[in-house]
């Protein structure tokens, strides 16, 4: 996977650093944090986290608090090594094959939790998730937190409940504010939430799509995932109202688009339009943010291009329904979620919201 150039920095209240030089003293600003039970924002190659030392229940809530997030959510728990597994679960043989292949990486596990972790990082349920990231500054602060005894810091996406997620660090400031350490990472290099695998049941099963795909573990597996309807845990990403705009957001075929561009040109309120099929002319009103017409290239900007879409002074955004295929299926997943939950019209359960 590409590895973001920018090296990383700290930014806070007073701050704004970029060179290499000021790298470690800049983790090390972030680890001083988290060691007094603060909450620092970093990057993954996924979204950025918010991250909280998972040892240390008050600094657990206080992310839960400054998101807006039901308490008994489970959260991500971020690894430095792999070999950091066996401190946090029991490992299954099959955990093992896909750590070997996919971390550090985009793939999170669910698996029985090991003794001493916490309910407020498990939202109280027997198992834990858990992660190893792909981004140097995320594994350089991971390392140097496991060196002072964290050994692992708990973080869900950086943004409010509700919210589309954050893939870069202005996305993170935009949401709570210069108050916040952010460490800088650059924009996320795949822009979508990581793969979650539930290995804690009879067969492993995926909860949540990512850019890792179904086809890719099964092969590591050598079998295949179970599609079946056990009670899921409780994954509030699995649920309709979810990355959400705050405009309303509809999908259409480019059929449809092409229509409703006409139709449009005589309607009020201008309309912003994320497409990946090229198109002859723009009118008045319409704002076209291209889209990549490739899965990996699409998620890098989705989310960037949903916040930049929600800006806009229009009444609406249309999105050309993404092609049909395997290699698409997590965009399509984010895509009807952020359907679902746009416009002010998030399920009344506030579960259905991360
Ligand atoms: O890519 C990612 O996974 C990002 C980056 C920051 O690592 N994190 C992320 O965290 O997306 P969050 O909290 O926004 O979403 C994590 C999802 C939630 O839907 C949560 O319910 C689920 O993981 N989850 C965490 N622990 C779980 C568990 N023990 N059982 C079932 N679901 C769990
Ligand atoms: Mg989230």
């Amino acid at each position: 996977m590409p590895r973001p150039s920018s090296s990383g920095a700290v930014r806070g209240p007073g701050t704004s650093v970029h060179a290499d030089d000021d790298v470690e003293a800049s983790i090390a600003r972030a680890v001083t944090a988290l060691s007094a039970g603060d909450v620092v924002a970093f990057p993954t190659e996924t979204v950025y986290g918010l991250g909280a030392d998972a040892r240390n229940a008050s600094a657990v809530a206080r992310i839960f608090r400054m998101k807006g997030r039901p308490l008994d959510h489970p959260v991500i728990v971020h690894l430095a090594t792999p070999a950091a597994l066996t401190r946090w679960a029991r490992p299954t043989a099959d955990a093992l094959r896909l750590v070997g292949a996919f971390w550090p990486g985009p793939l999170t596990l669910i698996l029985p939790r090991a003794d001493g972790v916490l309910d407020a990082v498990t939202g109280g349920q027997s198992t834990v998730g858990l992660r190893c990231p792909d981004h140097p500054v995320a594994l350089r602060l991971l390392q140097a937190c496991a060196a002072v005894g964290i050994d692992g810091v708990a973080a869900p996406s950086a943004n409010r409940f509700g919210h589309v997620s954050p893939t870069t660090a202005a996305h993170v400031r935009g949401e709570f504010g210069a108050a916040l350490l952010i460490l800088e990472g650059g924009a996320a290099m795949v822009g979508i939430e990581s793969t979650i695998v539930d290995l804690s049941g009879s067969a492993p099963r995926i909860l949540r799509p990512g850019m890792i795909g179904a086809a890719a573990i099964e092969a590591v597996l050598a079998r295949p995932l179970s599609t079946g309807t056990d009670p899921a845990p409780r994954v509030s990403g699995s649920l309709a109202a979810h990355y959400a705009p705050l405009r309303p957001l509809e999908l259409v075929s480019a059929a449809t688009l092409k229509s409703r561009l006409a139709e449009s040109r005589h309607g009020v309120g201008g309309v912003a339009v994320l497409a990946y099929s090229p198109t002859a002319s723009v009118a008045a009103g319409t704002h076209w943010l291209a889209m990549p017409a490739e899965p990996d290239a699409y998620a890098r900007v989705l989310y960037a291009r949903l916040r930049e879409a929600d800006q806009l002074d229009v009444a609406r955004i249309l999105v050309e329904v993404p092609p049909d295929d395997i290699g698409w299926l997590a965009l399509h997943d984010r895509l009807r979620r952020a359907a679902a939950g746009s416009g002010g019209t998030h399920g009344a359960d506030a579960r259905e919201r991360d």
